[in-house]
């Protein structure tokens, strides 16, 4: 039987209706309106349709975005400056420095330079650690999207066999953290796995986030798994460029419980889930 497709457009379009709905009551009962900062050096082409997408949906929700586009060869100092303002700045609550970084500026440096606080990637040193030990944190946008969607399938995930494939900062590990903390028996697998199909195959959640084009087949896939593909890669295919997953859709489909598709799974999430925590950052920033 065919798997349930996982709608991320249509969940997402539901979480950013509900900042919405948040961000009004805020500027009505308190005169507040929640901002983010986003930060974007050089001119990477794909960095920069995120950067107009991010811009588009947060003042969609009636929030302020602030963006503040670099030349490439801004200097580390000058990037450090500017983030020491928005860490300054009242009307800004959540600040996000799109990545990749330019080689000559250490990304590490220029993450743990923002305010963890304002860090609505959850990418700083603080919030790793936090989320890592359980306490309130800023979480990455990608896993909290991902863990959305499963805990909206699912209910509860507690005792289920979950195994993540990649290890980045961004997606893997704080995806695996987000499963811990659901009582998940959690792998962490990746390029150097070994039998890595016969690990997959132990997932009842197999979330993919590996960035390597369709890598996944169906027969990695256990029976009525549920199969999250964070993956988005662009190939060539009968002539046309295409979008596909880091899982073998065509496959995996016929044997998962429920599958996010590529297009239109993990990748609305993001941002909705980006917006969830600029007002998150706004609501505790005061009180
Ligand atoms: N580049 C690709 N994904 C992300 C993300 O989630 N946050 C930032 N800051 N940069 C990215």
């Amino acid at each position: 039987m065919s798997a349930k497709r996982i709608d991320g457009k249509a969940f997402a379009a539901d979480v950013r209706a509900q900042v919405a709905t948040h961000v009004a009551r805020l500027k009505e009962e308190n005169g507040l309106t929640p901002g983010l900062a986003v930060v974007l050096v050089g001119e990477d082409p794909a960095s920069q349709v995120y950067v107009k997408n991010k811009g588009i949906q947060t003042r969609e929700v009636g929030m302020n975005s602030f963006e503040h586009k670099l030349d490439a060869a801004t200097s580390e100092a000058d990037l450090l400056a500017l983030i020491a303002r928005l860490n300054a700045d009242p009307t800004v609550h959540g600040i996000l420095v799109q990545l990749p970084l330019p080689g000559h500026l250490d990304s590490d440096l220029v993450i743990n330079a923002i305010d963890p606080a304002k860090d609505v990637d959850g990418f700083h040193i603080s919030n790793v650690g936090l989320l890592g030990t359980g306490q309130k944190a800023m979480v990455p946008c990608t896993p909290l999207g991902c863990l959305m969607m499963l805990r909206d399938h699912l209910g509860s995930l507690s005792g289920l066999d979950a195994v993540v494939v990649g290890r980045s900062n961004i997606v893997g590990k704080p995806m695996a953290q987000l499963l811990l903390a659901e009582s998940c028996t959690v792998t962490i697998a990746h390029s150097r796995t070994k039998n890595l199909a016969e690990v997959c195959k132990r997932a009842d959640i197999l979330v993919a986030a590996v960035g390597r084009p369709e890598m996944i087949p169906g027969d990695w896939v256990k029976p009525g798994a549920t199969v999250i593909d964070v993956g988005i890669n662009r190939i060539e295919r009968d002539g046309k460029t295409k979008l596909v997953g880091d899982v073998d859709f065509a496959s995996a489909v016929e044997v998962a419980g429920a599958i996010t598709p590529v297009p239109g799974g993990v990748g609305p999430m993001t941002i909705a889930c980006l917006l969830a925590n600029t007002l998150t950052a706004c609501c505790r920033a005061h009180g």
